[in-house]
């Protein structure tokens, strides 16, 4: 059986039987075929820490009185960019909470000043409306990132209050139809997620075709409802990755922060299993600490220069580039 043609059964023996080692090695040979050994570089700027809802899983859910919060003027936010971008980052990432201060006309504002710097710009702000996700896509925005988090209606519904999985699902497809580069994903190891669960989402992201796929641990927070819950393991988050790169050989796959939270090397080995794009945190000062999703963060004591070179570095010593350009989605 081909890659691109793995059915539910042959992706849960993938996802539990499969020796971990051939798994990678496998995702590792697709990924070098496929796109090469490029590995494209996104400064993230986290921008605002507020937000209206209240996910279980979530360190900054609106229910958490215990953090700071914090919102980064418009001045802020387009310096910090410039600065990315001086570090010779061409994809810039602005992710928030939901926080309905930056509304559709001060969004658009930050996006016109940022895409005057001549980089791609990735959004990751959560739930809009058709009129926003438009307005910021017109005004220059080209990628947005929206994970599904979890195929399991039941599971979405218990860990994310008032919210609806089909609301999320429609405001994924709305992105796509705009002409955005779609990057989506999930959590492993959600309490009560199953290895069937988890092919499901494997299957719901190539079939709503997504460009980008983002997949970490879940690692509990221990200001959150879901403090005592066990967590995803690294190599549960990794075989996930593997499979998804079988699936969708072309795509962009981050090695993802979660994934050296839990593992010094974590990034590291998800770019030997399959992944092949990092985001390293180019948000400044106090922020960085503040915007905490779940603990053990890496890099919150780091300035954006430190991080960009440390992982220049660690790509570089793994026989990889870093890749020229924005780095895009190719379709092959
Ligand atoms: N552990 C791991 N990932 C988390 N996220 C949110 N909370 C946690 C957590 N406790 C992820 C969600 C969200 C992304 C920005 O961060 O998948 O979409
Ligand atoms: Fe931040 Fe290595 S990436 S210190």
């Amino acid at each position: 059986m081909t890659n691109d043609t793995l059915d539910r059964s042959s992706i849960i023996e993938l996802l539990t039987v499969t020796p971990a080692d051939e798994l990678y090695r496998r995702a590792d040979e697709v990924r070098r075929e496929a796109v090469g050994d490029d590995v494209h570089l996104r400064g993230l700027i986290e921008f605002s820490n507020i937000c209206r809802n209240d996910c279980l899983y979530c360190g900054i859910r609106r229910g958490n009185r215990q953090v700071q919060r914090y919102r980064m003027t418009e001045e802020e936010l387009v310096e910090t960019a410039k600065r990315a971008a001086a570090l010779g980052f061409q994809t810039i990432v602005l992710q928030s909470g939901e926080d309905l201060h930056f509304d559709q006309a001060r969004m658009c504002r930050i996006i016109d000043q940022i895409k005057r710097l001549d980089v791609a710009l990735t959004l990751s702000v959560g739930e809009r409306d058709y009129e926003d996700y438009k307005a910021f896509r017109d005004a220059g925005a080209d990628r947005y990132l929206i994970r599904i988090e979890t195929t399991d209606r039941d599971l979405y519904h218990r860990l994310n209050p008032g919210m609806s999985w089909e609301h999320r699902h429609e405001c994924l497809l709305m992105i796509r139809e705009l002409g955005y580069e779609l990057g989506s994903g999930i959590m492993v190891g959600l309490p009560g997620q199953t290895v069937e669960s988890i092919a499901d989402d494997l299957l719901y992201l190539k079939d709503i075709c997504i460009d980008m796929a983002g997949i970490g641990p879940f690692i509990p927070h221990p200001e959150t409802p879901l403090a005592n819950e066990s967590g995803g393991t690294l190599e549960q988050a990794l075989r996930t990755m593997a499979v998804m790169r079988l699936l969708m050989p072309d795509i962009n796959i981050p090695a993802t922060t979660a994934m050296e939270s839990l593992h010094p090397q974590g990034r590291i080995m998800a770019l030997q299993a399959g992944a092949n794009v990092v985001m390293p945190n180019v948000t400044e000062g106090e922020y960085r600490r503040l915007y905490e999703l779940y603990p053990g963060k890496i890099c919150v004591n780091d300035t954006p220069a430190h991080c960009r070179s440390c992982i220049g570095l660690k790509i570089r010593s793994i026989g990889r580039t870093i890749g020229q350009g924005r780095g895009g989605h190719k379709k092959r």
